[in-house]
Parts: C-alpha cells; sequence; structure tokens
C-alpha cells in the first residue's frame, strides 16, 4: 500500500477577507504560512508517499516563497485546482494516479492542525481494508433548525451526528471512478469527498478526528490560529555585548552617552569618541550578527571626523528593527577615574532613550572607577562595557 496525499490549496478565502489580505493558505500564522504548517505535518509522516498540491495559476509566486525553505520540498507535484473544491480535488487525484500511490488522503491546506495522531488512525482503517474514512468529531453543540422568520422550529436530536474533517482518505482508484461519475452527471455541488463517495455508494468509515483539526474559515480563524502558535512558541530573546576604549589626552571636556562634560582632557579617536555609545553600537549590533561598529563606520573614513556618535546608535537600532527587533533594555557601565558620571546619569539616560525610542527606565548608566589601577588608573583612557537585550519577532532572520 502507498498512501499519497492532495492537498487542496485552490481557493480565494472569500470568506476570510482575501481581497484584502490575500488567500488564507498563504497568510502568516506562528510566523510562517499556513500552507507550511500543513505540509509540514505531512512531509515529517513516516508514511506519506507522492505529495500533490492544487494551488490556483495565480499563486505559483507565493507557494515557491512559502515552500522555499520547507525540509523535503524538492518531493511535492503541484497541480492547478479549478473553480470548485471538487474540481480541484479532482485535478489533484488525476495527477496523482499517475503515481505509484494505491490509496489517497485527500486534505485541506486550511486545516494547518492536522497531526500525525490522525494520519495514523486513517491509515489503520485503510490497512484494515476501508475503502472509505472520515475523520470526524461528534457534535457538541446543542442543533437548532431555525426558520427564515428567524424563529426556532425544532431541536434537532445531536446523537449520531458528527463534523466531518479531513483528511478523507480513500482506495484511489474508487475516489477517482466517483469524482469521475459526479463530473460526468454535472453534480458539482458536493463540499466534501465523503458526500461523493457516498453518493456512488463507496462506504465509509468514521474515526476519531480531533478538536483541534479546524478548517481556518474567516479572519478571527486565522488570528486566533496566529495567538496560539505565538504563544506556544520560545520568545525570541538575544542579549549582545560591546566593549570599547578610547585615550585620553589634554583637551577641554568628554562626550559620554552623547553629553558633553567639561575636563581637563579630551577623548582621541575617530568621530567624538564616546566610548560609551561606541559599545552601546556593538552590543546591538551583535543581537543580529550583523557584524561590528567599524564595518559599518570604517575609522579610515573622513566622513566620520568629529561625528557624533549618535549618528552610529541610531543606525545600529534602524537595523535591529529591520530585522524584526523591539529592544527591550540597554545597559551601560564607563570605567573612568575622572570625571564624576553621577551628575550626569539622568541626562545620559534620557539621550540613550531618546536615540533608542524606548522608555528611560529601560536605559541604565553606571559608572566605577578602576581604583587607580591599571590604565584606566593611571587616566590614560576611558573603557566602556555595553549590554543590550533585543526581542526579535517569531519570523525574524
Ligand atoms: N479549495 C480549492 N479549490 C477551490 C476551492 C477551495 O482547492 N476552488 C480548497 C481551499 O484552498 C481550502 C479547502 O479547499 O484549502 C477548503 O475550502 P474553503 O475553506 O471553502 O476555502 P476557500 O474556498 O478558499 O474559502 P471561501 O469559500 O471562503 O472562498
Ligand atoms: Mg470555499
Amino acid at each position: 500500500m502507498t498512501i499519497g496525499i492532495v492537498i487542496v490549496a485552490a481557493g480565494r478565502g472569500e470568506r476570510a477577507g482575501s481581497s484584502q489580505d490575500g488567500p488564507k493558505q498563504y497568510r502568516r500564522i506562528g510566523g510562517k504560512p499556513v500552507i507550511a504548517h500543513t505540509l509540514e505535518r505531512f512531509l515529517t509522516w513516516p508514511r506519506s508517499g507522492p505529495i500533490v498540491v492544487v494551488i490556483h495559476p495565480d499563486d505559483e509566486t507565493l507557494f515557491a516563497e512559502a515552500t522555499g525553505r520547507l525540509p523535503g520540498a524538492d518531493r511535492l507535484v503541484t497541480a492547478f485546482g479549478g473553480e470548485t473544491r471538487q474540481r480541484s480535488v479532482h485535478e489533484g487525484l488525476r495527477t496523482l494516479s499517475a503515481s505509484e500511490a494505491t490509496h489517497v488522503m485527500i486534505h485541506d491546506a486550511a486545516r494547518p492542525f492536522v497531526d500525525h495522531g490522525i494520519l495514523d488512525r486513517v491509515a489503520q482503517a485503510l490497512d484494515e481494508g476501508q475503502e472509505g474514512v472520515l475523520p470526524a468529531i461528534p457534535v457538541t453543540d446543542t442543533l437548532k433548525r431555525g426558520g427564515s422568520d428567524g424563529l426556532v422550529y425544532e431541536t434537532v436530536p445531536r446523537s449520531g451526528l458528527y463534523a466531518a474533517q479531513t483528511p478523507q482518505s480513500f482506495l484511489l482508484s474508487a475516489i477517482r471512478v466517483a469524482h469521475e461519475k459526479a463530473a460526468a452527471l454535472r453534480r458539482e455541488d458536493f463540499t466534501d469527498d465523503a458526500s461523493i463517495a457516498e453518493w456512488a455508494g463507496l462506504p465509509v468509515t468514521l474515526v476519531e478526528g480531533s478538536v483541534d483539526n479546524v478548517k481556518l474559515t474567516v479572519k478571527r480563524d486565522i488570528d486566533m490560529a496566529d495567538e496560539k502558535l505565538s504563544s506556544r512558541a520560545l520568545p525570541d530573546v538575544r542579549t549582545g555585548n560591546g566593549y570599547d576604549v578610547h585615550q585620553l589626552e589634554p583637551g577641554d571636556g568628554v562626550t559620554l552617552c552623547g553629553v558633553f562634560i567639561p575636563h581637563d582632557f579630551k577623548l582621541s579617536g575617530h568621530s567624538d569618541a564616546d566610548v560609551a555609545m561606541h559599545a552601546l553600537t556593538d552590543a546591538l549590533l551583535a543581537t543580529c550578527g550583523a557584524g561590528d561598529i567599524g564595518d559599518h563606520f570604517p575609522p579610515s573614513d573622513m566622513q566620520w571626523r568629529g561625528a557624533a556618535s549618535r549618528i552610529f546608535l541610531d543606525h545600529a537600532a534602524r537595523i535591529v528593527r529591520e530585522r524584526g527587533g523591539a529592544i527591550m533594555n540597554a545597559d551601560i557601565s564607563l570605567i573612568a577615574e575622572a570625571p564624576k558620571i553621577a551628575p550626569h546619569r539622568q541626562k545620559m539616560r534620557e539621550t540613550l532613550a531618546e536615540v533608542l525610542g524606548i522608555a528611560v527606565d529601560r536605559c541604565s548608566v553606571k559608572a566605577t572607577t578602576n581604583e587607580k589601577m591599571g590604565f584606566v588608573g593611571r587616566r590614560e583612557g576611558i573603557a566602556a562595557i555595553a549590554t543590550a537585550t533585543v526581542v526579535y519577532r517569531g519570523d525574524a532572520a
């Protein structure tokens, strides 16, 4: 037995607001297109045979983008769908019939939460010789029949009633014949394959589906699926550190964290030699592996001579945001014998907050002397250490 898979993905998703946001199967949930989640479940199921994905002719680029990075994507064969789900399935069955598949699982691309448990239960029924298998769940709501006048006419007993799911699975030759018969008789009104099988007299057996195996139909379904996956995902929290040191030489003051402090020395170096902002620039770049300050602003480049270092910090913050990052905090330790930092700390924090576009209480500046030891202790230079924390979106590179 070889179980081929047909995934139907040629619908327009009108009820989910496709005119605005594009077809629902390509919308992102938990950072990935819906169809990528669905295909992943089948690509990783050990019993999957050939996989045919039925797409809309307008969606070739969307499909290539959505599946390009999926492990095993080279196994996928595509076919073009038709006006109705029934026609799309029919196309998929035709394409699959050219393969070695003996059985078929027909699944909606819009059901990304199908799991291997369901697939195993369906496959077991096929193993036992069933020609048609339908995963379903018992209806739990009380059912009412209402009239066009808005009144309730009766309560429909729900015992024995099931909500049909996919993958509905069949002996390939049997369901293909049923579809061909329906097409020949111009019966276009079937909304799933089990109803075509029933109509054609093919026995269909129920197996247990899953309450999670919902079909994303309206926009709210997609938002809820996104919330569910995003709350499960580990937050992408990254920390970067940076270190910088500049020599002191006779002068009239130093610029630290963008604040000018009058002093008997100045810091030497390209730009305004603001060690604190340089260290923090490196820390931010480190959170997304974007190199260091020298890569972006080479010291040999004359245009940065005397430049305000906030330009560098602002640039790093922009790179972080472009890559999907939100800066959570920035912390700087200055190591200097003099000048005194404390009187300027608040202004420094406010400057960092302004450049980074975050609240002041997320910006910290601390200072320590080096207890007269080493080059800092001898007042030969000032050093700074910085740490930044950035949370990246789930789909960040
Ligand atoms: N489908 C298909 N070809 C069609 C219609 C639907 O392949 N002509 C697919 C859809 O892509 C979806 C599944 O069948 O994966 C279930 O259909 P449905 O939920 O109705 O999706 P849409 O038809 O896209 O949505 P709508 O009816 O709201 O337009
Ligand atoms: Mg539809």
